[in-house]
């Protein structure tokens, strides 16, 4: 096993009406700076939760934060951060809010020149507002992590980052929030948690049993809830379930002294940054040809998902394991391929040359260059 910190200082607040304990959660008398997205939180009475929580207080409002979110609208925030002082955020919403407010955190406090650096050039920064979250969507993890994924539009560009200072002091994770959640956004997130697991689960053989066998807890507990609560999505508890799940996806334990991959996720980016598809939209068609790619690297692992996780006990298991990850994405009514949304056979080269250019080789052993990107994206059609 590796060597390993794990620090995670986030409080998680679980539970059905929990959105009223906003009021103690929140520090008193400071100024709160809310942001939150294009409106849902209107809609299914969640803004209304929280505002009542915090009536009182010195509650100041950002919306606007759009999924993907962007560089040019968070500097707005950062702005307004700024200019009326405020002392704390409070992200109402889903990832794409969060990461949002994470970085808003960061720039709000950055003094030596423009804040996109900490993105682009891994600038350092170890000051920031602090912030706490009220997460409506299960998916991302970023309710229990340090990391944020900043899209700029001028650029075409998506990246993230990884800073302690924006761990949120609090989340509060309510299910009952996600009944309004439309079925793509659902679908999404069993996916995008799924991955987050594999990213960290599917490597080569670290000898850590305990971590694999959290890994893949997680991974079956998703494959029986994520269809539950498509099915059911009045249930409660499949709500509770998938929510947790998400959270454990990537909060940092199952990560803790294992080699991580991360080829998916970023080729992912890319693609979302490129051609605008939902960033588990990416995931779903970008991790079976990574595999396809990588089987030989990757074998003693695929076979020990295939046999714990999808209980195959005879035939080419690796094989078999990628085909039942597949069906399983498929079944959630995820697509696989980029044909199905239109993207032709086309030219890689500038996407894939990104990694080049930023001097970066991807995957648990760092072998995946702008070569392999190419034709991990070829066999993706
Ligand atoms: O903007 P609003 O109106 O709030 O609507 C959102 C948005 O349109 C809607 N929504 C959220 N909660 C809802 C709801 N609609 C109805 N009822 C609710 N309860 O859902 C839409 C998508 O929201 P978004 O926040 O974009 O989705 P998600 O949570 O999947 O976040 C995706 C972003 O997270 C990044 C992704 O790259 C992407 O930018 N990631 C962040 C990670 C992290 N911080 O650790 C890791 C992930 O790998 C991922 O990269
Ligand atoms: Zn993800």
């Amino acid at each position: 096993m590796q060597n390993f910190t794990y620090h995670n200082p986030t409080k998680l607040v679980f539970g059905r009406g929990t959105i009223v304990q906003l009021r103690d959660l929140s520090p008193a008398g400071k100024r709160i700076l809310m942001t939150y997205g294009g409106g849902s939180i209107k809609a299914n009475g969640v803004y209304d939760q929280v505002k009542r929580a915090l009536r009182g207080r010195r509650l100041l409002e950002f919306g606007g934060i759009e999924p993907n979110p962007r560089y040019e609208t968070l500097m707005k925030a950062v702005a307004v951060c700024r200019r009326e002082q405020v002392d704390f955020l409070l992200s109402v919403g889903g990832g794409s809010v969060l990461d949002g407010t994470k970085f808003i955190a960061l720039a709000a406090r950055y003094q030596r020149g423009d804040p996109w650096d900490i993105l682009s050039k891994h600038a350092p920064a170890n000051q920031a507002l602090p912030l706490g979250c009220v997460l409506t969507l299960p998916a991302t993890g970023s309710e229990s992590n340090m990391f944020a994924v900043i899209s700029r539009e001028s650029t075409r560009e998506k990246l993230a980052f990884a800073n302690p200072c924006v761990f949120p002091q609090f989340s509060v994770l309510d299910p009952a929030t996600n009944f309004s959640l439309p079925r793509r956004q659902v679908q999404n997130g069993i996916a995008d948690a799924f991955v987050h697991v594999i990213e960290q689960y599917l490597t080569y053989p670290a000898d850590a049993p305990l971590q694999d066998r959290q890994a893949e807890a997680i991974l079956k507990t998703l494959i029986e809830e994520g269809p539950r609560v498509l099915q059911r999505p009045r249930d409660y508890n499949a709500r509770a379930n998938l929510v947790w799940c998400a959270t454990q996806a990537l909060n940092g334990l199952i990560g803790c002294g294992v080699p991580q991959d991360w080829t998916t996720h970023m080729i992912g980016h890319e693609l979302t940054a490129f051609y605008g598809l939902d960033h588990a939209q990416t995931l779903t068609l970008v991790l079976p040809a990574v595999w396809k790619h990588q089987k030989k690297a990757k074998m003693k692992k695929l076979v020990q998902y295939a046999e714990r996780v999808w209980g195959v006990e005879t035939g080419d298991k690796a094989g078999l394991a990628i085909q039942k990850t597949e069906t399983f994405f498929r079944s959630l009514g995820m697509r696989t391929r980029l044909s199905e949304y239109g993207i032709e056979p086309g030219d890689f080269t500038e996407l894939a040359a990104r990694f080049d250019e930023r001097g970066i080789k991807l995957g648990e052993r760092q072998r995946i260059g702008s070569r392999q990107v190419r034709q991990i994206l070829e066999w993706c059609l």
